[in-house]
């Protein structure tokens, strides 16, 4: 199987796998410009927050092609404002915060002009590369998590498409399977984007793990009826003490998970930790406009003038979450703690 990449820099062009093509379509767009890249994190067509760090650090770097500077201080004045652009894509996943922090303080360390623009590129292609190793490390630290002869659920898309190359929750139940383990796999459709359905469904087929199509709203029945042993999902953001922003609809799977006694896990990199919020309260919820639920493929679903409302995102508290897999090991409650220790190691 020819490993899924949904983001290809090719010769000075940003390649992305649209997302919202697939399944039914495998197109190609091509970006020349931060702003291209910027509008293709807002409209969806690459997303997931490792994706779109990725994608933030290549727009970073073709801003830097772009900028006019007669010395350092204008040009970093000018490539921070167009990153403060490309980070007010998605206000939630911190990935992309993350990737265009990094990219801002390597422009920095630069002090040679003629050198910014080979420098910032190799760093964006640094951070694309550590991403598929970091989520191989996950899915290695994670494997053990889904036993033989178990069942899973995962929510949303974390697989591959979400990432450079890979996928953390995805690529947990991917490395368990390429263990040598079989279990069943469960994955919801994701109401109202339909990652599920459209992505992870086929990105599933693609990996030859046989998976189960549910809709969100079965997930509790089959908890209750046993045939749930574990979910696992990714992550946008988690806060210092473990409380975790994902897909709407995560929040609710954890709580059915705890009230049917069965562990609820998280699968992220270290950048998507952000040690600088004390508690899911303080992450930002992306609302997302109200025709993603009204509307299917641009035909209405619902009552024409019907108000909808589209938070993108919701919070787990961490008191549900039974184990968060990261690069640097699986941490446990307290969170407060053995996050910590894995962001510094
Ligand atoms: O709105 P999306 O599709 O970008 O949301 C994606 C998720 O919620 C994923 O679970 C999360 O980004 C982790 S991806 C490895």
């Amino acid at each position: 199987m020819a490993e899924i990449r949904p983001i290809l820099w090719d010769n000075g062009v940003l390649k992305l796998l649209d997302q919202t093509r697939l399944p039914l379509e495998q197109i190609t767009i091509e970006i020349r410009d931060y702003r291209a890249a910027t509008n293709a994190i807002r409209d969806m067509q690459v997303r997931g927050a490792p994706a779109i760090g990725v994608t933030a650090a290549y727009a970073v770097a073709m801003a830097a092609r772009e900028v006019q500077a007669v010395d350092q201080a204008e040009f970093m004045a000018r490539l921070t404002a167009a990153g403060a652009q490309i980070e007010a894509a998605r206000p939630t996943a911190v990935n992309l915060r993350w990737a265009v922090q990094r990219m801002l303080q390597v422009a920095e360390s630069v002090p040679d002009l003629n050198h910014m623009a080979d420098t910032l590129l190799a760093e964006a292609q640094r951070i694309q590369e550590e991403d598929e190793a970091i989520n191989r490390r996950m899915g290695d630290l994670g494997k053990d998590l889904i036993p033989e002869g178990g069942s899973v659920l995962t929510h949303c898309n974390a697989g591959a498409l979400a990432t450079a190359a890979f996928g953390t929750a995805v690529g947990v139940i991917r490395a368990s399977w390429e263990a040598g383990r079989r279990f069943e796999v469960f994955n919801t459709e994701t109401r109202p984007f339909l990652q599920g359905a459209r992505l992870t469904a086929w990105e599933f087929q693609q990996l030859g793990i046989p998976s189960t199509l549910i809709v969100d709203s079965a997930a509790g029945m089959l908890m209750r009826q046993g045939r749930i042993g574990c979910v696992i999902t990714g992550a946008d953001r988690i806060a210092a003490n473990g409380d975790t922003a994902n897909k709407i609809g995560t929040y609710s799977l954890a709580v059915l998970a705890k009230e049917n006694g069965i562990p609820f896990y998280v699968a992220a990199p270290i950048s998507t930790v952000d040690l600088s919020l004390a508690s899911g309260d303080e992450i930002q919820i992306e609302e997302r406009p109200s025709e993603e639920v009204t509307h299917f493929q641009g035909k209405p679903t619902a009552p024409v003038g019907v108000e909808a409302l589209n938070p993108a995102f919701d919070v787990t508290p961490q008191r549900y979450i039974e184990a968060i897999v990261t690069e640097n090991g699986v941490c446990r409650s307290p969170y407060l703690e053995s996050l910590k220790l894995a962001a510094s190691a």
